[in-house]
């Protein structure tokens, strides 16, 4: 259930969704469309985990500290816990079950074992969503990059020297192979096109309102 109110600035009819109502939303979920129902105030990690069952995203603190909720948001890592289910309403999201779709680990995953870079594996979700996204950017990064890109993630069993180490292996081996690189410019064209279309996204509702005025 929703209601229409005048907006306070605008004084333009604005929806406001009820407490505990609830609304359908739909977006990607590595790949794959998805569809659930979420009240107003649930968050982006309790939707995911108990409506869509990706169970994989991990809930720690609920405050954006400890980084085991991080999922990427069209294709950059944020804190689910941050982030309310219906803002991810047409988004594409992708979680660590979308690191191995067809059921054989990665390469990050693979490096993580190799290296024993993880013990419970609470932490371990959100931290390889950053490296995920982070290599995509920063191809070829060297130890105190990845030592502060890690610094957004809390990690009380491991230890974080495999999982630096774990990560720049990862960043070798796509190196030399030349998929580092690749990724690296997809990743630069998507994020262009994202600023290009949020820019013209700005740029209409900047015109639409000059109309209005
Ligand atoms: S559960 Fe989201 S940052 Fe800790
Ligand atoms: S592996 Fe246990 S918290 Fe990181």
């Amino acid at each position: 259930m929703s209601k229409t109110i005048q907006g306070a600035a605008s004084g333009k009819p604005v929806e406001v969704m009820q407490r505990n109502a609830q609304r359908r939303i739909t977006l990607t979920l590595n790949g794959r469309k998805r569809s659930g129902h979420c009240e107003p105030r649930e968050l982006l990690s309790d939707f995911l985990r108990h409506e869509l069952g990706a169970t994989g995203t991990h809930v720690g603190c609920e405050h954006g500290v400890c980084g085991a909720c991080t999922v990427r948001v069209d294709g950059v890592a944020a804190r689910s816990c941050l982030m309310l289910a219906v803002q991810a309403e047409d988004r594409d999201i992708d979680t660590v079950e979308g690191l191995a779709p067809a059921g054989e680990l990665g390469d990050l995953q693979e490096a993580f074992r190799r290296h024993h870079a993880l013990q419970c594996g609470f932490c371990t979700a959100g931290i390889l969503m950053s490296c995920a996204d982070y290599l995509a950017r920063v191809p070829e990064p060297n130890e105190a990059q990845v030592r502060d890109m890690l610094s957004g993630h809390l990690c009380r069993c491991t230890g974080y020297t495999p999982i630096v180490a774990a990560v720049l292996d990862v960043a070798r081996s796509r190196a030399a192979s030349g998929a580092g690189s690749r990724t690296a410019s997809r990743a630069a064209s998507r994020m262009a096109s994202d600023t290009r279309a949020r820019e013209d996204a700005i740029g209409g509702a900047t015109r639409q309102e000059a109309r209005d005025a």
